[in-house]
């Protein structure tokens, strides 16, 4: 497995260009397999998560084709299998995400249960339900859903939590079901509203779009000549590298990314001190050389503070002037990181789903692993601000979901390089 050997203490400064958004180009292309009419989709980010999907896609049957601009050009209409099988699953939850545009367009689908991951058990009961509402009939057996359905109709859905992948699978479904569908308590993430976007742009009847109530009226089918859909920028790409730039004490700009994608994470990081700077795509963070101040968080669905970004900003506490707390409401189990941190010298101690963070003035650094992504994020933050070389293992989690970590950071000034195993 190869690792990343950061030497911290390094102030974080330049120019950064953000990649395409990770969970927009995931469910972005499992919709295509709704339309039999190919599309061009464009600012897919270089990432481990999206190979696994493209692979997926390939084992269906679909046709892929990248351009000279990494475009990517999905057809699906020589599709031959309806399976997402568990060696695909096993290594990206997401993929459950191909349940619903299989099965409202071909009527069958074979995915295989995700199963519990290290940030918590995640669940996919309110997919199902969703689903089994629409008239769909599912049965989990083996370890697989089996789903069979002629053609969804459309109904009334009141979620009963917030789920991005639940309300992303449920609309993609609801695009090709008879009638009309709302979906209350929908989740209201951009990445929702990207691919509702790219679903209208296919033709999809769809209302509401950024509010938790979506509407859609059902079509008979997706699909018009020419499409060419570009993904959204990464806020959580974004919001990784303002925080290193803050750790480190430094000043960066981002160019390629939609600031109010970023209002919660702008607010916590101006009341750390930071000065945030925003113009129509870039956001300039300038520390003026001075340490963060803590601040606390707590984690809830968008427009509230991201739980892909607890981690990083605990790394940022661990440093920071004064005490702060985080509460995690999303996830149950999203604290593997601050073990590995308190090895780096962070003083944070755990009481349930709050973390009470005591900000020391230098970490050290260490041999740290991380088990999640964006654990793994906040681990290459703290080494970034250690006094040492932290060596961090496991950086698959990493490359899943961040575009060439190592080339940007070094861009920034960092001292970072890859390790093959
Ligand atoms: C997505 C994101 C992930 C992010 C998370 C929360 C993608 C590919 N991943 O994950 O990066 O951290 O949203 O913003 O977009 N739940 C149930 N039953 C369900 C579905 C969810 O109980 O059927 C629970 C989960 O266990 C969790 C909460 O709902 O406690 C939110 O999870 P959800 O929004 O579904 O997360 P993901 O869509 O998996």
């Amino acid at each position: 497995m190869d690792k990343l050997l950061i030497t911290g203490g390094k102030q974080l400064t330049g120019t950064l260009t953000v990649s395409g958004a990770k969970n927009a180009a995931l469910p972005i292309l499992a919709a295509t397999l709704l339309s039999d009419k190919p599309v061009l989709i464009g600012n897919i980010p270089h990432l481990h998560d999206i190979t696994t999907t493209l692979e997926l896609l390939g084992c269906m049957g679909v046709e892929l084709s990248v351009d000279e601009k990494l475009n990517i050009e999905v057809n699906s209409s020589t599709i031959t299998k309806l399976e997402a099988p568990y060696e695909l699953v096993r290594t990206m939850r997401s993929s459950i995400l191909v349940l619903g545009p299989l099965l409202a367009r071909f009527g069958q689908a074979d995915v295989s249960l995700p199963g519990g991951c290290a940030i918590g058990a995640r669940p996919v009961d309110i997919h199902l339900i969703g689903l089994e509402k629409m008239g769909a009939d599912i049965k989990v057996e083996n370890g697989y859903i089996h789903a069979k359905a002629k053609r969804l109709k459309g109904c009334s859905l009141i979620l009963d939590q917030v789920t991005v992948t639940g309300t992303e699978n449920l609309l993609m479904a609801a695009t090709l079901a008879e009638g009309k569908t709302i979906i209350e308590n929908a989740a209201r993430e951009p990445e929702v509203s990207d691919l509702a976007n790219f679903l209208n742009k296919m033709g999809a009847k769809i209302s509401g779009i950024g509010t938790d109530v979506l509407e859609i009226e059902g079509v008979e089918r997706l699909g018009v000549e020419d499409l060419h859909y570009n993904v959204l920028p990464d806020r959580i790409e974004a919001g990784t590298y303002l925080v290193a730039a803050a750790m480190t004490r430094g000043k960066i700009r981002l160019n390629k990314i939609q600031p109010k994608l970023l209002d919660a994470v702008l607010d916590k990081l101006s009341e750390a001190g930071a000065k945030i700077t925003c113009g129509k795509d870039w956001i300039e963070l300038d520390m003026h050389g001075k340490r963060p101040k803590a601040v606390s968080i707590r984690t809830a669905p968008f427009p509230a503070f991201p739980t892909d970004m607890q981690a990083q900003f605990t790394a940022m506490n661990s440093i920071a002037k004064g005490v702060s707390t985080i509460t995690e409401t999303v996830f149950e189990n999203r604290f593997m990181h601050v073990q590995e941190m308190q090895r780096m010298g962070a003083n944070i101690k755990l009481e349930s789903n709050t973390a009470i963070c005591t900000g020391v003035k230098n970490l050290t650094a260490a041999p740290v692993m991380a088990t999640d992504l964006r654990a793994s994020a906040s681990l290459v933050l703290s080494g970034l601000a250690a006094e040492g070389e932290t060596l961090v293992d496991r950086i698959y989690h990493i490359d899943r979901g961040y575009d060439h970590i190592e080339e940007k950071l070094s861009q920034l000034g960092a001292t970072i390089r890859r390790i093959p195993r």
